[in-house]
């Protein structure tokens, strides 16, 4: 059963649940208007997110969210025109909760509605508020679950230049992290470490740098943080091995400052060469390993005068405005979906095509994917 009700340009409401974060959002043509996100904090104990508790607290609090992001739109729900919801990648239960009730608003409402993309929404997060963060541009996505480098010829048209072959990168600093005897999320912890530390005290490796074959060879491009995580952890356990509790504590700053410049360095090079490959000289980020102070200043200092466009932290992790944002721009192109819309953990990248290829003959335009206005 499809909504036949068509988009007239109004204000979108976008819902947020993939993982641990509830939020929802409202954006019009004059931008975001209205804002909320509640992060779950009853996963930090287990050191990493627990699917069961993510669904039931997005549950509990869906309803408030929706509700304080109106109000902070000072909009009453009648207003609302379209509804965005992330349909996936993400977990399942968590996802299933923001879906149904967009659903819901959205009948009761006779609004349209559109699936969105998780991961997709990370890379028009930017353009929310800067307005030239729009392709043509390298893209590079770094998230707990996801690690990608893009060639963004247009909106809707993603050349994948390489992806991580085992943990995304976020994960590998909140894995790290739990083994430097840090909390939960890693990144943030690590961060605050590394910031007393020095890189080079201790030596990891820089994982997928040792190609010499250029862009043909896809190591050229691709990411692997899995042995990272391994020789991390090594270096950790050798560390403890030689002293008491009060020696390791004194030495995670080090290590974290040496972890951090591994990772680092990766991602400089890796995002210099996607630069080199496709002749862009603009860089977009997103996800929320984004947030990363050091990491902003070195993409700033280190890639020959590019432009680097990095989202504001509160739109690089998980949010709704990035839902609501990419939402409205798929409504705005004709888009809607039916009520027979399924949350997918594994739910396809609309336009991704490996990379190299030719527009005549990418995936995005057999399937006839619609080109999204910016
Ligand atoms: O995009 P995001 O909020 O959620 C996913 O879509 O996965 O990203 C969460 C990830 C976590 O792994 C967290 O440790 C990492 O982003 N992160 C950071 C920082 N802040 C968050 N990583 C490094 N440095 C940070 N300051
Ligand atoms: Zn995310």
């Amino acid at each position: 059963m499809t909504i036949d009700r068509s988009y007239d340009g109004g204000p979108v409401l976008g819902i947020e649940t993939s993982c641990d974060e509830t939020s929802a959002a409202v954006v019009s043509r004059d931008g975001l208007l209205g804002h909320v996100i509640l992060s779950q904090d009853a996963h930090e104990r287990f050191g990493g997110v627990v699917p069961e508790i993510a669904a039931r607290a997005h549950l509990r609090q869906i309803d408030h969210v929706v509700r304080g992001a109106l109000e902070d739109a000072g909009l009453p729900a009648e207003e609302i025109r379209g509804v965005g919801v992330t349909a996936g990648p993400g977990l399942i239960g968590a996802l299933l909760v923001g879906l149904n009730w967009a659903k819901g608003f959205a009948y009761a409402r006779n609004l349209p509605f559109v699936g969105v993309h998780h991961m997709e929404a990370h890379l028009h997060a930017n353009s929310i508020e800067s307005a030239a963060a729009v392709p043509p541009f390298v893209g590079l996505l770094i998230s707990g679950g996801h690690t990608m480098l893009l060639h963004v010829p247009a909106w809707g048209d993603y050349r994948l230049l390489g992806e991580t072959r085992d943990d995304a990168v976020g994960e590998a600093f909140d894995k790290v992290a739990r083994t430097f005897g840090l909390g939960f999320p890693g990144g943030p912890e690590i961060e605050r470490e590394a910031g007393r530390g020095r890189a080079g005290v201790y030596e990891l490796p820089r994982p997928m740098l040792a190609s010499t074959d250029g862009p043909d060879d896809p190591a050229w491009f691709d990411f692997s943080f899995s042995g990272l995580k391994t020789a991390a952890a090594l270096l950790a356990d050798d560390v403890r091995s030689r002293t008491d509790a009060a020696g390791f504590e004194a030495e995670v700053p080090d290590l974290a400052a040496e972890f951090q410049a591994a990772v680092l360095d990766v991602l400089v090079t890796k995002t210099r060469r996607a630069l080199e490959s496709t002749g862009c000289d603009r860089v977009v980020l997103g996800g929320g390993v984004a947030c990363n102070g050091r990491l902003r200043e070195r993409f700033r200092a280190e890639l020959g005068g590019a432009e680097i466009h990095l989202p504001p932290p509160r739109l690089a992790t998980d949010n709704a405005a990035m839902i609501a944002h990419l939402a409205r721009r798929r409504l705005l192109a004709g888009e809607s979906a039916g009520l027979d819309l399924n949350a997918d953990p594994a739910y396809p990248f609309p336009g991704l095509t490996p990379y190299p290829s030719s527009s005549s003959t990418s995936a995005a335009v057999q399937r006839g994917s619609p080109c999204i206005p910016s």
